[in-house]
Order: structure tokens, then C-alpha cells, then sequence
């Protein structure tokens, strides 16, 4: 059993990790040939990332709901959002965000460059108007100066801002974990508790059918039937944005929306209705709450939710029979085993 587990693993991370061995920043993240990475660049884009000139009244930057000491996540069920409104989904890390080919709980952006613009002109996120903020920053002379030496002039537009702040992005990277030093041939490099674990995640739990590769994640998407949380749809302002966001995406039923309706909001197939993507794992163990909704507090939540086939009515999930043992072998393999080594993250001054 141990040993089909693992190669099943090994044969699964294949593809993105060549033989078994580290991620390898610069290397193994994509990086789009209209967008090179360079120093000069990355350092750009971290300003504008901790920049709160990219939200309408000044008080958020990225980094409010990807905060470097919270596993570039927010510590909420659902995220933080523009004064007197609300989110109504929870902010994913960005760790290795570089490597998923899509974006969001939904996959309804495919590249960083892209995503970038969203959260700056979402009206229940940083509510900024676009036309103002290039304004803005284009009257900072430093970033004026730094513009030039990112992109070769001292045009300083949208598409620029997004460019580097998505440079800066892929940059974020988790890779030096016990696991990946174990697959690469460090024997010792996970306790004994977490290689027990480790056998439940590849073996028995199944995790790996869809949590596998470089990312611990398949970038599919699920329907695992994730409860709602009811405290949120009693919410007015968590339907406002739901229905906000249903109209923008031309869902006629818009109005009624009670529900997340995850990835059939962007394909309008039955099949993809309350869908969400699989997560990376990398870093789980510092990005709590789980799940779209954040409806999961703890990794115990999480492992009784799977051990128990989903909630009722999953076809894709079926009861585990987990023993407490294996869950709790379980958790400290997700805890230990997906955690890299700490970094001092080092914060931009801002111009
Ligand atoms: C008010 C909180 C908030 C702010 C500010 C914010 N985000 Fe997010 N971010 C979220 C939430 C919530 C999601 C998930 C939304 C969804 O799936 O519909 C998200 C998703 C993302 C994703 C997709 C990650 C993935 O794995 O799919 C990226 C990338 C991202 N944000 C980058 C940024 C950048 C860059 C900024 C600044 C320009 C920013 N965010 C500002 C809350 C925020
Ligand atoms: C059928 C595919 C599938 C299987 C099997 C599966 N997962 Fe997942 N996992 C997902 C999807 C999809 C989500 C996101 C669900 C959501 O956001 O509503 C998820 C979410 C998670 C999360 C929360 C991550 C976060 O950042 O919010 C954890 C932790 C997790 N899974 C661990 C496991 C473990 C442990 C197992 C094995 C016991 C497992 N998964 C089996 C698809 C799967």
C-alpha cells in the first residue's frame, strides 16, 4: 500500500516536477513571453501590491487580503471588502499562484495580468476608479523613474501596473517543504507521524486524486456540495455582491441568487453548478479558514468534512472510515509536511 501510494504520487508529480526534486523559482513558474520577469520589475510590482493608492479610499492595498503573515491570505471565513459592503468568498493564498493555470474560486481569470484588475475596480473590494488610479501613480515621480527602468520608458498605465504587480506575484513561491525534500530523496525529511500521513493522503483518504503535482492541486474543479454558511445568506450585503457579481457574469436568475453558484456562473453548464476549483495545500497550515466560504475554521474541519464523503448528496466524495489515528497522522503530514522553510518577508517603502 505505502509503496503504490508513493509512486502513484511520484508518477502524478512527473510532469511538473521532472525527476522529483524542488520547485524551482524562475525556473519552473510560467512566466508569459509579453512579460519578463526582472528585478527591477519585481520590485515595482511589490510597491504597487502594498500600495493603498490602488483602493478608492485609500485604506487597502493587495496585501490587506494577501498578507505575507497570514500565508499571503486574510485570517477570514470570507475576506475582507470595501467599507459597509461585504465579500462573499474567502481570500485564496498566493502562494505558487504562479503555477495555477486558473484564477479565483471559479476560474474566471486566466492570467495574473488580468486578475490584477479586478480587486482595484471590484466594488466590494478596493472600489477604485481605474482612469484615477493610473492618474495617481503617474504623479509620483519615483514611480515615474522606476516605470522607465521596468519597461524601457516612463509610460505608466494600467496595463503596466498590472504587468508588474503580476511579476511581483510569481515571485511568491513555497517550495522548501519537508515533502519536497523527502521526494527528492531525504528519507528523514518527514517524521515518522507525518509519513504515516503522508501514506493516508496517497492511500487510503485519497487526497492525491485531486491534490497532486507540484501545487497539491489537479486545476479542476469539484462539486464536493460545501454547505453555505446560513449566517452569510441572511447576509444583505453578502447577496448584494452575489447578485452583483451573477449580473456581470449574465446569469438571468440574478435577482433570486441565494446561493454560490461556483464555476456555472462562468460556463453555464448544469454539471459546473456550486463547482470550485482545487486548492494548492502548500502552506495550509497557515491559511485557515477553509474552503471557498471559509466555512471549514480548523484542518480537523476539514478532514471530518472528507472523511464523511462530503456533505449529503456529493457524487464525487464517499465516506473515508478514517480512523482517529490516521486523521490526526493526516493532519500533521498537511501541517508539517507542506510547510517550507520560513522567510522574513521584507515590506517596500512605498513612494
Ligand atoms: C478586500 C480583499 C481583497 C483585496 C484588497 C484583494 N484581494 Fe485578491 N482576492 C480576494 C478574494 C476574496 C479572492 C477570491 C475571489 C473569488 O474567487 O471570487 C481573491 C483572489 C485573488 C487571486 C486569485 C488567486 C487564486 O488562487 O485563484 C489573486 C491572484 C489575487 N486575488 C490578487 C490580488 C491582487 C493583485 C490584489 C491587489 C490589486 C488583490 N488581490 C486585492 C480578496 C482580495
Ligand atoms: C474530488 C477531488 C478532491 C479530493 C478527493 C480531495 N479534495 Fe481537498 N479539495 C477539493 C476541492 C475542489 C476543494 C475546494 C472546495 C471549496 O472551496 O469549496 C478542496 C479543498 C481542500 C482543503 C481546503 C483548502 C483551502 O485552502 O481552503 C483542504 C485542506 C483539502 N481540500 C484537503 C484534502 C484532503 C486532506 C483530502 C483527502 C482526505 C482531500 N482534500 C481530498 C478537491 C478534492
Amino acid at each position: 500500500m505505502r509503496k503504490t501510494g508513493w509512486l502513484v504520487f511520484i508518477a502524478l508529480c512527473l510532469p511538473v516536477y521532472g525527476f522529483a526534486g524542488q520547485l524551482e523559482p524562475f525556473k519552473d513558474i510560467p512566466i508569459p513571453l509579453q512579460n519578463p520577469q526582472t528585478p527591477e520589475k519585481i520590485e515595482l510590482g511589490k510597491k504597487l501590491f502594498f500600495d493603498r493608492r490602488l483602493s478608492g479610499d485609500g485604506t487597502m492595498n493587495c496585501g490587506t487580503c494577501h498578507d505575507p503573515q497570514q500565508g499571503y491570505s486574510d485570517g477570514l471565513d470570507i475576506s475582507l471588502s470595501y467599507p459597509t459592503t461585504k465579500n462573499w468568498r474567502n481570500s485564496p493564498t498566493l502562494f505558487n499562484v504562479g503555477l495555477q493555470k486558473t484564477l479565483f474560486h471559479d476560474g474566471r481569470a486566466e492570467s495574473l495580468e488580468d486578475q490584477a484588475i479586478f480587486p482595484m475596480m471590484s466594488a466590494y473590494e478596493m472600489n477604485q476608479n481605474l482612469d484615477f488610479v493610473e492618474e495617481e501613480i503617474r504623479s509620483v515621480p519615483e514611480y515615474v523613474a522606476e516605470f522607465a527602468k521596468a519597461f524601457g520608458d516612463p509610460e505608466v498605465n494600467l496595463q503596466r501596473i498590472a504587468m508588474a504587480i503580476a511579476a511581483f506575484e510569481r515571485t511568491i513561491v513555497s517550495n522548501d517543504s519537508p515533502l519536497d525534500r523527502y521526494l527528492g530523496g531525504d528519507t528523514k525529511a518527514l517524521s515518522p507521524q507525518a509519513l504515516k500521513g503522508y501514506e493516508v493522503f496517497t492511500g487510503k483518504g485519497q487526497c492525491v486524486n485531486c491534490h497532486y503535482g507540484v501545487n497539491l492541486a489537479d486545476d479542476k474543479f469539484h462539486v464536493l456540495n460545501v454547505k453555505e454558511n446560513p449566517e452569510h445568506l441572511k447576509d444583505p450585503r453578502i447577496a448584494a455582491t452575489r447578485r452583483f457579481v451573477a449580473k456581470v457574469y449574465k446569469y438571468e436568475g440574478y435577482r433570486t441568487l441565494a446561493e454560490d453558484p461556483g464555476r456555472y456562473l462562468i460556463t453555464k453548464d448544469q454539471k459546473d453548478w456550486k463547482a470550485f476549483r482545487t486548492p494548492t495545500l502548500r502552506e495550509i497550515a497557515s491559511t485557515a479558514p477553509y474552503m471557498h466560504n471559509g466555512i471549514h475554521a480548523t484542518l480537523d474541519e476539514v478532514i471530518e468534512f472528507f472523511d464523511a464523503g462530503g456533505e449529503k448528496g456529493s457524487k464525487v466524495l464517499k465516506p473515508l472510515q478514517l480512523t482517529s489515528g490516521e486523521k490526526e497522522d493526516l493532519k500533521l503530514f498537511l501541517e508539517e509536511g507542506l510547510t517550507g522553510t520560513p522567510t522574513t518577508f521584507k515590506y517596500p517603502k512605498i513612494p
